[in-house]
């Protein structure tokens, strides 16, 4: 729910006020993680510690968007901004809160002291902090915030006032601090008592380095070290879907020469600096000690990987940047003929109708033969599960489940171990969906991921899986993510089918409707202009109803979701079928009402349900098939769209949608990238 973001320049000399300025930079690319405060700490001096003479420690925090974090550090009398810091570890924080009304006292960095002996950004959530903190309390600590973070500064606080040695050393104590932490998180430490030193680790929520230098880094694979030995040298499994391979690799990057570190939750805030990265494993603790990264852990476990890899990130700056368009959403939006095909790319031969995920071949025996598909993600991610089912029923010919992953959860759904479970997620992060996928590998079921950022926790956590490549997602609103998740799964359908006889007219269909696909969204994206016209009508509208079944039933609960998440408009998707059973009482001339009624095999049931809404005297906007004059006549509005193979319509269907919720959110003056109370990475249950 927070985005975390750290700079240390060492041996690179830069002003104070660069580095404020690539602080705040790269907290705003982390900005759609969450919104609601930010802070940072940097070193002093600074008036309100009580020594100034060394090494002080300066936090300046702030309540709302980063923009008001960024004028308050120039409102610092006390801080040199032309001071050259030829060596300095600053650490910053966005923040979405959990614990505590959004303010600077709860925002972050946390404190151990007044003095601020140790400062802490975290990402994620201490599930014991009220025991940690009864126990720091008795024992005389003082807290100031109503956060659980604030657990963690006191507690290291405590630890070094309690140490055995005056040799004890940075990360040592983080070791020490997270054997007594339970739940999740992402930390990254600076203190006065290690000047220009950085620790760091995470257990459930994202973390990675970016290391920058300008002289050649000694090594590209770093070796963990283990409490309990010495290190070994390993290998990387080159069959991992997410790995890469590498071979030599010492203790430590840096020699001691001049080197930057970027330390951030995900990598959109750290590309413009550096493509090097290195993405932490759940328990590590990374250490930066005069200039050296090294890591480290408790005990090496069975089959774990004793090295850690500085990847080249492929990642584009201008990915991430919004172009020409207002809002990232909106350039999410039309960004979809390219996405598709980046979806697509490299995996499919029209020529020979062939269909090959690298990531899930070797899998695929076991997956034949399984016993279900259980599909599980939230949000979004869990409507393209709806959207897919019945094609991956038809093509897999298996039994599909498909669940929300709270909702799996809270069932303790039995899972048994024929089973193969997906987990869909954009971000590959979010808490719910992850926890979910504890649950079934605990229960021995093959796990597959569908997510679109490689190194993720998900990606990295399953046995195999597919990233959907549809480009960085920053926009809170999911959009292109969706479209290439539904072609991921019906690649995944086409896969599993390509030797069944009887199938074929069906998946030479389909092939020929995805080779077409980003030529047909490009026909949709011109309907922009007049889905403006239509969000002028009803952008004053308290509710809005979106009502379709079969293959666009998740159009549906997709749109609605859009709809409400960015426009707080009342949305609601409601299956067709059920109208009678309930949601007709709602219909009048005064409710909106959007039809989603194409030429699929609802098609019948679809006009029949069209008939109840304008016999009640609804005004229905119908989204149909173009020049499709038996529905048109019978609507208020329509938005005709071009006709496709069903299980592919829901792609194009959608995107009006997302269009539609985009003018409505700008025309009720809404910030469309970050919508209240929402962040993009859900990093919590
Ligand atoms: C809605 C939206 C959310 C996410 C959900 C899951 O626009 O973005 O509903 O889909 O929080 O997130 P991921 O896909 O990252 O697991």
């Amino acid at each position: 729910m927070c985005g975390i973001f750290a700079y240390l320049n060492y041996q690179v000399p830069r002003t104070r006020k660069e580095i404020f300025e690539t602080l705040v930079k790269g907290l705003q690319r982390l900005e759609y993680r969450g919104y609601d405060s930010a802070g940072i700490a940097v070193d002093g001096p600074d008036k309100t510690s009580t020594d100034i003479n060394s090494n002080t420690i300066c936090l300046i925090k702030k309540t709302g968007k980063v923009k008001a974090l960024d004028e308050e550090l120039y409102k610092k009398d006390t801080l040199d901004l032309d001071a050259e810091l030829f060596t300095h570890f600053g650490i910053a924080h966005t923040r979405w809160a959990t614990h505590g009304e959004p303010s600077a006292v709860n925002s972050h960095p946390h404190r151990s002291d007044k003095d601020n002996e140790f400062v802490v950004i975290h990402n994620g959530i201490i599930t014991n902090y009220k025991e940690l903190k009864a126990y720091l309390i008795n024992k005389g600590y003082e807290f100031e915030s109503e956060t659980d973070t604030e657990v963690i500064p006191k507690l290291i606080k405590y630890v070094y006032d309690n140490r055995e040695s005056d040799n004890i050393s940075f990360s040592k104590l983080v070791e020490r601090v997270i054997q007594q932490l339970e739940g999740a998180f992402a930390l990254v430490f600076k203190s006065r008592h290690f000047p220009a030193d950085a620790v760091c680790t995470r257990r459930g929520s994202p973390l990675l380095i970016g290391v920058r230098s300008e002289h050649e880094l000694l090594t590209e694979n770093i070796s963990v070290q283990y409490n309990s030995g010495h290190s070994k040298e390993g290998v990387i499994e080159k069959n991992s879907h997410n790995r890469p391979d590498c071979s030599d690799s010492i203790n430590s990057v840096g020699d001691g020469r001049a080197v930057e570190y970027y330390f951030a939750s995900d990598a959109s805030a750290i590309i413009e600096h550096t493509n090097k990265v290195l993405y932490l494993e759940d328990n590590d603790i990374a250490a930066v000690t005069g200039g050296k990264l090294s890591i480290h852990r408790m005990s090496r476990q069975a089959g774990e990987d004793p090295v850690r890899a500085i990847q080249t990130l492929q990642m584009e700056m201008q990915q991430i940047m919004k172009g020409n368009f207002d809002a990232f959403m909106q350039k999410e939006i039309f960004e979809q003929p390219e996405s598709v095909v980046n979806t697509m790319r490299g995996r499919i031969c029209f020529d020979s109708n062939k269909v090959v995920l690298g990531g899930l071949k070797d899998h695929l025996k076991e997956i034949k033969r399984c016993r279900r598909l259980i599909m599980i993600g939230c949000g979004t991610s869990f409507y393209a599960t709806v959207a897919t089912r019945q094609i991956l029923e038809e093509l897999t010919e298996l039994p599909v489940m498909v669940e929300l992953a709270s909702d799996f959860l809270d069932r303790n759904t039995p899972v048994f171990r024929d089973d193969v479970c997906f987990f869909i997620s954009q971000s590959g992060e979010t808490a719910d969906t992850l926890m979910a996928l504890h649950y079934c590998k605990n229960r021995g079921a093959l796990t597959v991921g569908i997510t679109n950022t490689v190194g993720s926790s998900i990606c990295r956590e399953t046995d195999c899986g597919v990233h959907i490549n549809a480009g960085p997602e920053i926009g809170v609103a999911s959009t292109k993510a969706y479209t290439s998740q539904i072609v991921s799964l019906i690649m995944f359908c086409l896969m599993m089918s390509e030797d069944r006889l009887s199938l074929q007219n069906r998946r030479t269909e389909i092939l020929n409707g995805l080779r077409v696909l980003p030529e047909m969204i490009k026909k949709v994206l011109t309907l922009d202009e007049k889905i403006k016209t239509i969000a002028n009508e009803l952008y004053q509208q308290r509710s809005l109803l979106v009502m379709g079944r079969g293959f666009n039933y998740a159009t549906c609960l997709e749109g609605a979701l859009k709809i409400k998440e960015i426009t707080y408009m009342h949305s609601e998707g409601i299956l067709a079928g059920e109208l009678k059973h309930g949601p007709l009482a709602l219909i009048d001339k005064d409710m909106p009402v959007i039809m989603v009624i194409m030429k699929d095999s609802c098609y019948v049931k679809c006009q029949n349900a069209l008939q109840q809404v304008t016999a009640r005297s609804g005004r229905p906007i119908i989204l149909c098939c173009q020049d499709d004059h038996e529905v048109i006549k019978n609507a208020y509005q329509t938005i005709e769209l071009p006709q496709t193979v069903d299980c592919l319509q829901g792609i194009l269907s959608i995107i009006p949608l997302q269009m539609l919720s985009f003018h409505l959110a700008v025309l009720r003056g809404y910030d469309v990238d970050c919508p209240r109370n929402l962040a993009k990475s859900v990093t919590v249950e």
